[in-house]
């Protein structure tokens, strides 16, 4: 350890001499030896924390002239700058920083959203983990109801709750209807767009066991099927061109009373379900897509969020939004799950 000015000196003394004798290195090696980050030029510099203080001046001056000599002895081109440019190819291209985009389905999310809002809609986002009540009860279907084994319940092992009954996966972004009604504390006018996860005990090429949907809720005084349709149609052109068209079909769901299932024209054969070449349309069922349900509110359900049936009427509709973005214009998704294997082979076509 360097302690007083003599030690300094002669480590001074050691380190030109070993400089001056030292054949085994090139320039740019001694540079990094001797004044480089990590060299033995700062590693003596260390001595000043160990002398005397009244000697730091002293060592200071002794240290700046070693430098100065250092530097003397190098020649120019070991200067540090061009020394890095010796084995750098500025022709070279850079690295990919791999800068990322949102997910399909997130882009799908947004577009969705903003459908809605310029229509007046709020979106809102309720429970994934939510109640028998909610996801069900409300909804005018009855526990032991046959109705609920279409949703193929994944049930989760807690108590049950004295409020909301048994806990589950929410099958549908139904449950938000009347915790919507809730929230406004039963009192219409309600226009709500309900964006969330959802989870069946599912899974083949049409069908993941989580995946999105998008619920739309209208309640107000004489809302009538008109509005259904027309809002169901004013999606189709806005998601899918101006060509697009949308019907609804009899159907029956618990929830809603007329029930229908929704379908969009096909954006391959324009909804003729024959290609330009006269062949059928493989991708459709004859010229449509089967996408979700839709509805007028059952008064059973306007009755639990508190809404007078003889006063007001509602729609709502529910459709998966991966079904949904999958039949755009463009895209030959026919497997739902490549969207989740994280195959950036797929991903990065977005
Ligand atoms: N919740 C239904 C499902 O997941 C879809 C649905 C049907 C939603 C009719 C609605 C509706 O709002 O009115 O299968």
């Amino acid at each position: 350890m360097i302690t007083t000015l003599r030690d300094l000196h002669s480590a001074i003394d050691t380190l030109r001499e070993d400089f001056l004798s030292d054949a085994s290195l090139d320039s740019s090696g001694k540079w990094e030896l001797y004044l480089g980050k990590k060299g033995r030029f700062n590693e003596l510099t260390q001595a000043l924390k160990t002398l005397l203080p009244e000697n730091r001046k002293d060592a200071g001056k002794l240290l700046n002239e070693l430098k100065a000599w250092l530097n003397e002895q190098l020649p120019k081109s070991t200067d540090k700058k061009e020394r890095e440019g010796d084995d750098r190819d500025p022709t070279v291209p850079g690295l990919d920083l791999g800068v990322g985009h949102l997910h399909p389905v997130t882009h799908a999310m947004h577009e969705i959203t903003q459908i809605f809002e310029r229509i007046g809609f709020t979106r809102v986002r309720y429970p994934e983990v939510d109640g028998d009540y909610y996801v069900f009860e409300a909804l005018n279907m009855p526990k032991n109801h046959p109705a609920r084994d279409e949703w193929e319940t994944f049930f989760v092992d807690v108590p049950i709750d004295k409020k909301v009954g048994k806990i589950v996966l929410s099958t549908h972004t139904s449950n938000g209807q009347v915790r919507e009604m809730e929230r406004l504390g039963s009192t219409p006018p309600i226009r709500m767009i309900n964006i969330a996860r959802v989870y069946r005990r599912q899974s083949d090429v049409t069908h993941t066991p989580m995946f999105h949907q998008f619920e739309g809720l209208v309640i107000d005084t004489d809302i009538n099927i008109q509005h259904l349709k027309g809002t169901i149609d004013h999606f189709a052109r806005e998601f899918y061109g101006p060509g697009a068209r949308s019907r609804i079909r009899p159907f029956h769901f618990m929830f809603t009373e007329p029930s229908f299932e929704v379908d969009f024209s096909c954006t391959i054969c324009d909804g003729t379900g024959k290609l330009s070449n006269g062949e059928k349309c493989k991708f459709c069922k004859s010229g449509w897509h089967e996408v979700g349900g839709a509805g007028m509110v059952h008064p059973n359900v306007l009755r639990a969020g508190g809404i007078d049936p003889n006063v007001y009427s509602g729609f709502a509709f529910g459709w998966g939004i991966e079904r949904t973005y999958t039949l755009r214009p463009g895209l030959h998704i026919d497997d739902i799950r490549m969207l989740y294997n994280g195959d950036l082979r797929l991903l990065e076509q977005f």
